[in-house]
Formats: C-alpha cells, sequence, structure tokens
C-alpha cells in the first residue's frame, strides 16, 4: 500500500495539494473527472494497481482541486464481478487513507426498487444492507487502519446527508434518500429478489460501494453516498435490464450529478 501511496504522492508533489477528498466514480458518472483541475494517473502505472475491465468504467484516479478543495477521484472503481477479492476492491480506498483523505464521496449506478422512483433520480444513501456475503474485513485486522470490529450505526454521515440535500435544494433538484442493497452481480436479479430486497427495506439496488464503505468507515472517514437510479429493478417494468440503458440514463442524468457533487464538495 505504501508503494503506491508514494507513487502518487511523487506525482502530485509538483501540484502543491494533498487531497483530502476522495470520490469513486461510478458506471457512466466519469465526466466528473473533467471538471478537476489537476493530473490524470492511470491505474496501470500505478503500483499495486489493478485496473477495471468493463464499457463505463475508464481507469484512471485524477488528482486535483474542485471548487478550490483538493480532491482524489477515482474514474472507475473495480466490482466482485470482475472476479477481484473484496481486498483488491477496497485498495484504493485504503491508499487514499495513507494519502490523507478523510471525506469519501461514493457515487453507483443503481436499480430503482422504490416504485415512486423514476430512472434518472439521485438517492442519496440512507444506510445499506450487505447482501454479497463477502467483507473486506475479513482476514488479520489492519491495526493502523482501524480497529477489528468497526461500528457502522453511522456508515453514511447524517451531516454529509443534510449538506447533500439543502445543495440539491438550492440547485432545484429532486433528490431521494434511501437503503442500498448490495449484491455481487452480475446476473441482474429476478423478481423475486426483488420483492424481498422491498420488503428487507431497500429502495435501491446495485451491484458496488458496500465494500468501499466498509473499508472507509474501518479506516475512519466520514462518508457521502450518491446512487444514480438508472432503471427500474426487474420486475417492476414490463421490460428486460440492460447495461446499455444503464449508461445512457447515467448520460442523461450526468449534468445533475455533477452540479450536486460539485455543490456539495463546495459546502464540505
Ligand atoms: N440491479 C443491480 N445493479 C444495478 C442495477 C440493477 O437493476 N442497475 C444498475 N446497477
Amino acid at each position: 500500500m505504501n508503494n503506491s501511496a508514494d507513487y502518487i504522492n511523487q506525482k502530485i508533489a509538483p501540484l502543491g495539494i494533498k487531497p483530502d477528498i476522495g470520490i469513486i466514480l461510478g458506471s457512466g458518472l466519469g465526466q466528473l473527472a473533467n471538471e478537476i483541475d489537476g493530473i490524470k494517473i492511470p491505474y496501470a502505472e500505478i503500483p499495486g494497481f489493478k485496473t477495471s475491465t468493463i464499457q463505463g468504467h475508464a481507469g484512471n484516479l485524477i488528482v486535483g482541486t474542485l471548487n478550490s478543495k483538493s480532491i482524489i477521484a477515482m474514474q472507475g472503481r473495480l466490482h466482485y464481478y470482475e472476479g477481484h477479492t473484496f481486498q483488491e476492491i477496497v485498495y484504493p480506498v485504503r491508499v487514499m487513507k495513507l494519502l490523507g483523505v478523510k471525506t469519501l464521496i461514493v457515487t453507483n449506478a443503481a436499480g430503482g426498487i422504490n416504485k415512486s422512483f423514476t430512472p434518472g433520480d439521485l438517492m442519496i444513501i440512507e444506510d445499506h444492507i450487505n447482501l454479497t456475503g463477502n467483507n473486506p474485513l475479513i482476514g488479520p485486522n489492519i491495526d493502523s487502519l482501524g480497529v477489528r470490529f468497526p461500528d457502522m450505526s453511522e456508515a453514511y454521515s447524517k451531516n454529509f446527508i443534510d449538506i447533500a440535500e439543502q445543495s440539491a435544494k438550492k440547485l432545484g433538484i429532486n433528490l431521494r434518500k434511501g437503503v442500498y442493497i448490495a449484491v455481487t452481480g452480475p446476473s441482474y436479479e429476478t423478481p423475486a429478489e426483488i420483492r424481498m430486497f422491498r420488503s428487507l427495506g431497500a429502495e435501491a439496488v446495485g451491484m458496488s460501494t458496500v465494500p468501499e464503505v466498509i473499508a472507509a468507515r474501518h479506516a475512519g472517514m466520514d462518508i457521502l453516498g450518491i446512487s444514480c437510479i438508472t432503471n427500474m429493478a426487474c420486475g417492476i417494468l414490463d421490460q428486460p435490464l440492460c447495461h446499455e440503458e444503464v449508461i445512457q440514463v447515467t448520460k442523461k442524468v450526468e449534468k445533475d450529478f455533477v452540479a450536486l457533487v460539485k455543490e456539495v464538495v463546495k459546502a464540505i
């Protein structure tokens, strides 16, 4: 981990900044990276980093400033369904911690389980349900990062939720709020699974985010989570799901998404 942090530190030294906000950009949400005034470091260049394999996921770290805040953004993340371990998925979050990041903004594309949602909605993640059957903290505890049994009672900072809600109001964005349930994928869910998730209290379903949030919380970061509802979850509408639809909807909502994150960053 130290070798990755050292490499990044040496690359960003000329910028004279120390990133304190980390952002993970989900499927199709990588455009925000273009708003950051700084440098791009491909994952492939960084010792210890793995690269993502799927459409809509570039693999770059972007370090620079956004609304005069020092940012490190992941343009593209790793997923469990690609064959990566949870430890590999959370590795960049831990490197961010070594670089001094205290705040993590995680974003994703998700299917809407709550029937009042509409594709294109942005949802603040209030809490999550980990249905992946895995946890990035399994194995020897890394005591230098955090404790063996980290508390998850406020996985998503209430303060940041307030800030996001105020920011959305200011921008005239209709923001949703709800519980995100994480599954492994890559197959989408069945209608019966979606009915079960609804009865469990979930509002949106996706295949990412939860491992990174657990590792970030373990390392003492404060977290804001934003889901882009790209489609209604399986069985709600009488139509099959496809990844192209997910990418198309994120493109449509990208303007609002970028505006919201910029406003939140300013207020944090
Ligand atoms: N299910 C799981 N993951 C997703 C979905 C979905 O419907 N949409 C975007 N990511």
